[in-house]
């Protein structure tokens, strides 16, 4: 496919999605959310793919959706067109995705990067939900996702006053797995996907969506998702080359799919 605000590309196993609108601090426009969750969506269903990665520039994740896109907007489109609908696509991927955060993830930058299922962050990464200060509130799941993330205190500090947090508190927050200096982020990034695009894909799926699960429902639903998806890999041939490679004290050969 033909990509202009997204460079897309195969490494390995490992797709890698990288905003490229420079002029605009990769401002999420209608053809970016479209972009990239064609790209993501693509990648799903390659089984040669076992783990992706979106990042941005060294300054900018993402500054957020584009506001100049959004500003003459009415509450009628908005809804009719249900503007940030596209995203849904990507957040549904069944493949793990790395957010590489480098510079700005702010509004929906933010809420793009807590769309995937892990944060990576470079040392100079901002994070925040500044919509507060453009007169909305967050509209691609930040009230739901940074609770979920932070929890409720903190989401609601950074969600009402609009504060931008840098990489170390967002840390210490539970939002980011790991800050590491600047330059090494795509090769950080790089490393755990592969990391992780090496193991077995249906256990990868099962533990993912096991995860998603948590992220919605109770704890005796969520134990009994687990139960049946942790029985269900047993039938699969990668389970009984994980278990006999370890017996036979070598590493596992997994098929993958
Ligand atoms: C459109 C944006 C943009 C955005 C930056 N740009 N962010 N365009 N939408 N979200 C554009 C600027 O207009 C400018 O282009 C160029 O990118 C460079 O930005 P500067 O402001 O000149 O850079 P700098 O002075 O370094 O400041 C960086 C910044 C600032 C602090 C990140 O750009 C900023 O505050 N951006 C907006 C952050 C924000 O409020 N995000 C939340 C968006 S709302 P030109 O051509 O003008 O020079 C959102 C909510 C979703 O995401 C749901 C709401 C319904």
């Amino acid at each position: 496919a033909e990509y202009e605000t997204v460079l897309v590309e195969q490494r390995g196993r490992v797709g890698w999605i990288t905003l490229n609108r420079p002029d605009a601090l990769n401002a999420l426009n209608a053809q970016v959310s479209r972009e990239v969750s064609h790209a993501a969506a693509a990648f799903d269903e390659d089984p040669g793919v076992g783990a992706i990665v979106v990042t941005g520039s060294e300054r900018a994740f993402a500054a957020g959706a584009d506001i100049k896109e959004m500003e003459d907007m009415t509450a009628e489109r908005m809804l009719a067109t249900d503007h940030f609908g596209e995203w849904n696509t990507f957040a549904a991927v069944r493949t793990p995705v790395i957010a590489a955060v480098s510079g700005y993830a702010l509004g929906g930058g933010c809420e793009l990067a807590m769309m995937c299922d892990i944060i990576l962050a470079a040392d100079s990464a901002k994070f925040g939900q500044p919509e507060i200060n453009l007169g909305v509130i967050p509209g691609m799941g930040g009230t739901q996702r940074l609770i979920r993330a932070v929890g409720y205190y903190k989401a609601a500090e950074l969600i009402l006053s609009g504060r931008i947090m840098d990489a170390a508190e967002a840390e210490r927050s539970g939002l980011v797995s790991r800050v590491v200096p600047a330059a090494d982020l795509l090769a950080e990034a790089s490393a755990l996907a592969e990391s992780i695009a090496a193991k077995s894909l249906p256990s990868v799926y099962a533990a993912k969506a096991a995860l998603d699960t948590a992220m919605e429902t109770t704890l005796a639903e969520g134990l009994a998702h687990e139960k049946t998806a942790f029985a269900a890999l047993f039938d699969t041939a990668d389970q009984k080359e994980g278990m006999s490679a370890f017996r036979e004290k070598r590493p596992p050969e997994f098929r993958h799919r």
